[in-house]
C-alpha cells in the first residue's frame, strides 16, 4: 500500500467504499467478494473461531465479531436495530479492522454497513450454489429494506435469477426495490402477502427485521423443494420461520456454537442436527442431494465472511485512490518515548501560542 509512516492506517469511507464499488462494478464486485468468501471457507479450520459477543438491549444488539488466520487479523463492530429506521437511522450499521498479526498494527479501517450488505449478499449466493435446486430462476425476497436490492443482484449475478417477487408489509419500501433494480432485465412482481410471494418460487429469501418470533412463512407455503435463505433471524428472539418449516428441511449454518443461539435453530433442541456448509463447500458432505428435498441456509452472519470481505478490499485497495490515511496510531521517533512525544506536542503549542 502506498501509505508512508508508521502512524498512518488507510481508511475506508462511506464514500471511498461506494467508489470502489461502482469502479469495480456491483457484479463484479460480488463475484468477487463470493469467491473471498469461498475461498476462506474451504480453510476453515485455520480460522479462531468464537460465537460474536453480543451486548443486547430492549431494542437491538451490538455486536463485536472477531477472528484470525493466524496471519491476518480482523474484527467488525456491527448493531441490529429495528426500530432505527423510524428516526432516520440504518437497522444495521458496521465498521471494521484488519489487522497484522505478526505487528499487531492495523491495516486497515473501514466502513462496513455497504461492505456488510455485499459480504451477506454474497454469502447468501455461495450458499444457494451449493443448496439451491439447479438452474434456479426464480425467487422470493420478503422483506425489502436496505439489505435487499443487494441481495437479488447477488443472485441474479451469480445464479442467475431471472425472476424476483417481492413482499413487504411496508409498500413503499417495496416500491423503492423495483425501482432500484429497474434496469437490470429482471421481471419483479410486486405481491399483497407473504403466501403470494413465495407461489412457484424455487428460492425464498426472508430478510425482515423486527425484534420478536415473527412468522414471517408458515409450513404450509413451504413447497417440496425449495431452497430458503433465511437473513433476518440472527438475534435471541428474533426468528422468521415457523418451527415446523425447520423439522421438514435439511438445515445449513455457519458456526453451529452462534447458529443455536441466534439462529432459526434457536427453536429446536441444543442437538437438532445441522450441517456446516464449510464441510459442504469442502464435499466432506453433501448439500441438495435431493430434488424435493427442502434447503435452509440459516444465516446469521460470521466473523470468517467480514474477514473474507476485509482481505478482499485490502487487495483493492492496492494500487487504488479510494482511502485516506487516518493518524491512528501514536508513532514516536523512539518507540518506548511516548510519554516525550506528549511532551514535545506540549511545547510546540506552546510555542505556536506565543507566535
Ligand atoms: N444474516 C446476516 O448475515 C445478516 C446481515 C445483515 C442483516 N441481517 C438482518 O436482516 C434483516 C434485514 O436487514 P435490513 O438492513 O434490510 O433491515 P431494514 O430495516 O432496512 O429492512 C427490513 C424490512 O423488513 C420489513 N418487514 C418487517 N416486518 C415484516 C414482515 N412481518 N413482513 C414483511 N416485511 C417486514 C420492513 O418493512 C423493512 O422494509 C435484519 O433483521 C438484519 O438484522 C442479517
Amino acid at each position: 500500500m502506498p501509505i508512508a509512516g508508521l502512524n498512518l492506517v488507510p481508511f475506508i469511507s462511506v464514500e471511498n467504499m461506494m467508489d470502489l464499488v461502482l469502479e469495480t462494478g456491483i457484479d463484479a464486485f460480488l463475484v468477487e467478494l463470493a469467491q473471498y468468501i469461498e475461498e476462506d471457507f474451504r480453510r476453515w479450520e485455520h480460522f479462531d473461531k468464537t460465537p460474536r459477543v453480543a451486548s443486547h438491549s430492549a431494542e437491538g444488539v451490538i455486536e463485536l465479531m472477531p477472528t484470525s488466520d493466524g496471519r491476518l487479523y480482523g474484527f467488525k463492530y456491527v448493531n441490529g436495530h429495528p426500530k432505527n429506521t423510524r428516526s432516520g437511522r440504518q437497522t444495521v450499521t458496521a465498521f471494521g479492522v484488519l489487522a497484522d498479526v505478526e505487528t499487531g498494527y492495523p491495516l486497515l479501517l473501514s466502513e462496513m454497513t455497504i461492505l456488510t450488505a455485499l459480504r451477506t449478499a454474497a454469502m447468501s449466493a455461495v450458499a444457494a450454489r451449493y443448496l439451491a435446486p439447479k438452474n434456479a430462476r426464480t425467487m422470493a425476497l420478503i422483506g425489502t429494506g436496505a439489505q435487499s436490492e443487494f441481495q437479488a443482484r447477488a443472485f441474479r449475478a451469480l445464479l442467475g435469477i431471472e425472476s424476483l417477487r417481492l413482499f413487504d408489509v411496508d409498500e413503499p419500501a417495496m416500491r423503492r426495490c423495483r425501482s432500484n433494480l429497474a434496469d437490470l432485465g429482471l421481471s419483479i412482481t410486486l405481491c399483497t402477502s407473504p403466501e403470494e410471494a413465495v407461489e412457484g418460487v424455487e428460492i425464498i429469501t426472508t430478510a425482515t427485521a423486527d425484534k420478536q418470533n415473527a412468522t414471517i412463512l408458515t409450513d404450509n407455503m413451504i413447497g417440496a423443494g425449495v431452497h430458503i435463505n433465511a437473513v433476518g433471524g440472527d438475534c435471541p428472539g428474533k426468528t422468521e420461520l415457523h418451527r415446523d418449516i425447520l423439522l421438514r428441511s435439511s438445515i445449513f449454518v455457519e458456526y453451529p456454537p452462534q447458529t443455536r443461539v441466534e439462529g432459526e435453530i434457536q427453536q429446536l433442541d441444543p442437538d437438532h442436527p445441522v450441517v456446516e456448509l464449510w464441510r459442504v463447500i469442502c464435499g466432506k458432505e453433501a448439500g441438495r442431494d435431493r430434488s424435493d428435498q427442502i434447503t435452509l441456509f440459516d444465516s446469521v452472519g460470521f466473523a470468517v465472511e467480514d474477514f473474507s470481505a476485509l482481505r478482499y478490499v485490502n487487495e483493492k485497495l492496492k494500487g487504488s485512490r479510494h482511502y485516506t490515511a487516518l493518524d491512528l496510531l501514536a508513532d514516536p521517533d523512539e518507540p518506548r518515548d511516548l510519554y516525550g512525544m506528549l511532551l514535545r506536542r506540549q511545547a510546540w503549542l506552546r510555542q505556536a501560542s506565543l507566535a
